[in-house]
């Protein structure tokens, strides 16, 4: 297909630390599967990491950490464009332009906004108010059509949807209004400490996630120590939250549907349960271990990639911006 003519999508991935199973079989899978038959840009976004208190140091291993993660799960930086969002300054420049049409009282209820800042009262930190606003510049920059993320993220979504048009309402048709592309029971990965609470790498809690890094004994050791509630049936119910998360991770990673594991672990107990899913985990996810350590052990060849990629990148900024610029009346320095 001529590339131009295919759909575009854009995503993004905090650089964090290590991708989680609920990042991968949420939202990084389906960047994979992706990138065969779309345009795609798949971003790490520094900027958005530094609106919670970082550190220098690790803010900058953790890029390249972050970008090996992607390439082991299947990114191809010959089909996708991969880079980093702080080499394309036109995302914070788009930002501010949106900052300026965006309402408090829209960012102001976002949930991830809400939790975040809980409790910081009026220290809350601006950049964290106003993240949601550079993620809509992130995507509306590429003009991209479709946003492959994680049920968490569809608030944000609207948001880009609402200040998108807004904008082409008020200075002309000039930005792609996206949809959100969030698919399957993988959507929403739940932590295995507490089903009412998402995994998630902010959670503090070892025992709460399943790192793409883990080893077949650290994965061992979390699935095993993984709550479960006190009867003995391996089933998916609204009444069991934590059996149906462990058989969605368990379905998603062998392909098995649930009713088949149902009546495969019938009558066996938990605890066979668990050290079956381990074993499914582990197997899974070793190859990706190996590839991420392959690719980080080459860090010259990943800041190639990323350079590469926002080469890319940054010509179809361009382009967008050069069009912002001129709808809302900046002018351009004459020669
Ligand atoms: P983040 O780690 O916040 O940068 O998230 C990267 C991607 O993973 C986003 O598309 C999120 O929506 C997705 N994601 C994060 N946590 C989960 C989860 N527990 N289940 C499914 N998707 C998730
Ligand atoms: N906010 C997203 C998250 O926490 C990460 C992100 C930043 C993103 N920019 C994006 C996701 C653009 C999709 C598109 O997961």
């Amino acid at each position: 297909m001529n590339p131009s003519a295919r759909p575009r999508v854009f995503s993004g991935i905090q650089p964090t630390g290590s991708p989680h199973l609920g990042n991968y079989l949420g939202a990084l899978r389906n960047w994979v599967r992706l990138q065969d038959d779309h345009d795609a840009y798949y971003c790490i976004v520094d900027l958005h990491a530094m609106t919670m208190p970082w550190s220098p140091a690790e803010l900058h291993a953790r890029t390249l950490e972050t970008s090996a993660s992607l390439l082991s799960v299947g990114i191809d930086p010959e089909a996708s464009v991969l880079f980093l969002q702080s080499h394309v300054p036109e995302h914070v420049e788009l930002s501010w332009v949106l900052t300026c049409i965006a309402r408090m009282g829209e960012l102001r209820r976002m949930i991830q906004f809400k939790e975040r800042s809980k409790g910081e009262g009026e220290s809350v930190g601006v950049g964290l108010f106003a993240y949601p606003v550079l993620q809509a510049a992130d995507v509306l920059l590429y003009r991209a059509h479709r946003v492959p993320v994680g049920e968490d993220q569809r608030q944000h979504i609207e948001l880009m949807r609402d200040l998108a048009e807004r904008f082409n309402a008020q200075f002309g048709d000039t930005l792609v209004v996206p949809e959100a592309y969030i698919r399957g029971p993988g959507a929403r990965i739940m932590a295995l400490d507490d089903p009412t609470q998402k995994m998630s790498k902010s959670a503090g809690r070892p025992t709460a996630s399943i790192l793409l890094t883990d080893d077949p004994g650290q994965i061992t050791k979390k699935l095993k120590s993984a709550k479960t509630d006190s009867g003995t049936q391996v089933r998916a119910g609204e009444d069991k939250p934590e059996l149906t998360n462990l058989l969605s991770i368990f379905s998603l990673v062998t392909g098995e549907p649930t009713e088949s594991l149902e009546g495969r672990f019938q009558g066996r107990g938990y605890g066979d349960f668990k050290a079956q899913l381990a074993e499914a985990v582990a197997a899974h996810l070793t190859p990706l271990r190996e590839r991420y350590e392959a690719a980080l052990a080459d860090p010259g060849e990943l800041e190639r990639i990323l350079a590469t990629g926002a080469k890319r990148a940054s010509e179809v900024a361009a382009d967008t911006m050069a069009d912002v610029r001129e709808a809302v009346g900046l002018r351009r320095p004459q020669a």
